[in-house]
C-alpha cells in the first residue's frame, strides 16, 4: 500500500501552488467539493476547457514536477499535470497523464493522483481511458460508459498493511461504477445526441496487445472492452470511498477470427475525435453533478 505520508506532502504542495484567487473554489469554505478527473490518452479537449476558465474562476495548470512524489508519465502522449478550473459551477481537479505498470511503475504510483485528488477534497470520480472494443456491435471512435470492470493485472494497489483512514481493509466490490452517475451519463449522451454504450472493461498491465486467443478469452470472460489502465485507480478510490464513474473512448476494434494491428498512432488519432465528443459529455455531466 502507498505510504499515506507522500500523499499527504503532495496534496500539501498542491494547495502551495494554487493561485491565492482559487483557494476560495477550492478549499476554504467551498460549497461544491472538487470532482476529479483523469483524462486518458490524447483525451485532453476538457483540460482546454478548465484552462479557458471561467467568469470568478480562471483554470490553472499545475506540472507533476512540482508536485512532491508525484511521478512522472513516461510516454509522450501523456502530459503530466494537475489542471483546476470550473464547469458550470462545479469545481473540477483533473490530473492530465498517468503512470501505467507497463512502464515498469509499480501500483503506488499508478494511483498517487487519484490518492492525492481525494487528499485535496475530491469525493466523485471521473476516469477516462482509451481501450479495444471487444463487443462486436461497438464501433471505433464511439465511447463507452463502464458498468463493472476485471482486473487482470495480477496486481492490487491494496496490497500490504491497510491504511484504515482511507478505508476498509476488505472493500467491497459488488458495485464498483456509481449507478447514479451511470444513469447521468446515459441521459446526457441521449440529450446530447452523443453515442455512448455500456459494458465491462478489462484492464491488463501491457504493454503488448492482446493474441487473438486472448481477445477470444477475454470476450468469453464478459469484458466488452480492454486497456492497460483505470482498474488500479478504481479500486483505490472506492478504497477511499469516492463515487466512480468511468468512460472509455474506443479507439479501435479487436475481434479474434480477424485481428489487425492497433498501432499507437492510429489510437491517438481515434482519440483526439472522440476526445471533443468525450469533452462536451463530461462538460455536461459534470454541470449536472451538482445535483447527482
Ligand atoms: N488493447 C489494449 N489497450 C488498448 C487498446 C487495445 O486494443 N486500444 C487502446 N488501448
Amino acid at each position: 500500500m502507498q505510504n499515506p505520508q507522500e500523499v499527504q506532502l503532495a496534496v500539501r504542495a498542491l494547495r502551495a501552488a494554487l493561485p491565492k484567487n482559487m483557494n476560495k473554489i477550492f478549499t476554504d469554505g467551498a460549497d461544491t467539493p472538487p470532482v476529479a478527473v483523469v483524462l486518458g490518452t490524447g483525451l485532453s479537449p476538457l483540460a482546454d476547457s478548465l484552462l479557458a476558465g471561467q467568469e470568478g474562476c480562471p483554470g490553472v495548470r499545475i506540472p507533476f514536477s512540482n508536485i512532491t512524489g508525484m511521478p512522472l508519465p513516461g510516454i509522450d502522449s501523456h502530459q503530466g499535470a494537475f489542471v483546476l478550473g470550473c464547469l458550470g459551477g462545479v469545481p473540477v481537479i483533473a490530473q492530465q497523464g498517468r503512470c501505467h505498470l507497463y512502464e515498469g511503475r509499480n501500483p503506488a504510483e499508478v494511483c498517487m493522483g487519484v490518492r492525492v485528488m481525494a487528499g485535496f477534497g475530491a469525493e466523485r470520480l471521473i476516469i477516462t481511458n482509451a481501450a479495444g472494443a471487444l463487443n462486436p456491435q461497438f464501433t471505433a471512435g464511439t465511447l463507452m460508459c463502464i458498468s463493472d470492470q476485471i482486473n487482470h493485472t495480477g496486481c492490487s494497489p491494496l496490497a500490504g498493511p491497510n491504511h484504515a483512514a482511507w478505508g476498509e481493509r476488505f472493500p467491497d466490490m459488488s458495485r464498483i461504477y456509481d449507478a447514479t452517475l451511470q444513469e447521468l451519463a446515459l441521459q446526457t449522451a441521449g440529450r446530447l445526441d452523443i453515442r455512448l454504450e455500456r459494458g465491462v472493461y478489462i484492464g491488463l498491465r501491457g504493454p503488448e496487445m492482446e493474441s487473438p486467443a486472448e481477445t477470444r478469452m477475454y470476450r468469453q470472460w464478459g469484458a466488452d472492452a480492454v486497456g492497460m489502465s483505470t482498474v488500479l485507480e478504481v479500486i483505490a478510490a472506492r478504497h477511499l470511498g469516492l463515487r466512480v464513474l468511468g468512460i472509455s473512448c474506443l479507439t479501435n476494434k479487436n475481434l479474434p477470427d480477424c485481428m489487425t494491428p492497433a498501432p499507437l498512432e492510429e489510437i491517438l488519432a481515434v482519440a483526439a475525435r472522440a476526445g471533443h465528443d468525450l469533452a462536451r459529455l463530461l462538460e455536461a455531466v459534470i454541470t449536472d453533478m451538482k445535483a447527482a
